[in-house]
């Protein structure tokens, strides 16, 4: 390779990296960038929901892989997901939650089927290329009911405390229900993982410091309904 050749390899991989990781950069890049609101976001938008309703002991977490299929961390959704990026009809995992016919159908009944809104989300983000992405998605000067409460819980609880028969008998569908353990301290001490109560979400890592906080602010305020 003469200099010149050189030099335009350099620039065009410099040029190619650079592209490379605009991209792609949310790979282990943390919690710290804004989230964009064209983008799926494996971190707050997937995996809470395949957490909630796939990644279950006895099905495909928590030391089970039900029919070799272990749904807890990024990489092994993809591998056993068979999760192929840019394409919902070559991706498993996608043809079973939108399964027609009810034996195949996952999550299997008694659970509840995901909401058309959780496919939609599980379609975007593999048809944006099914990405490790996070964003920072959380404000822990936000900590109201509507804004951060009740997501926070619909994403990271509802999957297995909703339904005809909730986990542990514990129903946290709307602000009645949630209410009912914020006031007995029974939220916070499954959530922050305080001595004497089960440490929840079940089976999957401590929601991070800011969710946190923000339920703690909350506590605070009263448990108001705002
Ligand atoms: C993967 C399923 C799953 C998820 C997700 C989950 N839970 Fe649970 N939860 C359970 C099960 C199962 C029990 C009952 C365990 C038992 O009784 O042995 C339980 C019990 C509880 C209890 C009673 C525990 C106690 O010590 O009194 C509370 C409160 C609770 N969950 C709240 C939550 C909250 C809040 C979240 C979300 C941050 C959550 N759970 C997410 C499965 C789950």
């Amino acid at each position: 390779m003469n200099y010149k050749t050189l030099l335009l390899f350099s620039i065009l991989m410099t040029g190619l990296t650079a592209c490379k990781l605009d991209k792609t950069q949310p790979y282990n890049a943390g919690n710290d960038k804004p989230c964009d609101p064209d983008s799926i976001y494996f971190n707050k938008d997937v995996m809470p929901i395949i957490q909630s309703s796939c990644a279950i002991s006895g099905c495909h977490g928590g030391g089970s892989a039900e029919d070799g299929v272990d749904l807890t961390t990024y990489a092994s959704i993809i591998e056993t997901g068979k999760i192929e990026a840019y394409n919902t009809g070559g991706s498993d995992l996608y043809d079973v939650i939108t399964e027609t016919d009810l034996d195949k159908l996952m999550p299997p009944a008694p659970a509840d089927p995901l909401s058309a809104e959780q496919i939609a989300l599980i379609a975007a983000w593999i048809n944006q290329g099914a990405k490790n992405n996070s964003c920072a998605d959380c404000d822990d000067e936000v900590f109201t009911f509507s804004e951060a409460i009740g997501p926070m819980i619909e994403a990271n609880c509802k999957g297995c405390h909703s339904g005809g028969a909730p986990s542990g008998g514990i129903s946290l569908t709307n602000y009645d229900e949630i209410k009912i353990y914020a006031t007995s301290g029974a939220l916070m001490g499954v959530i922050n993982h305080e001595i004497g109560y089960l440490p929840m979400p079940e089976g999957v890592p401590k929601l991070d410091a800011c969710k946190i906080s923000q339920l703690q602010k909350w506590l605070d305020d009263g448990v108001p309904n705002n």
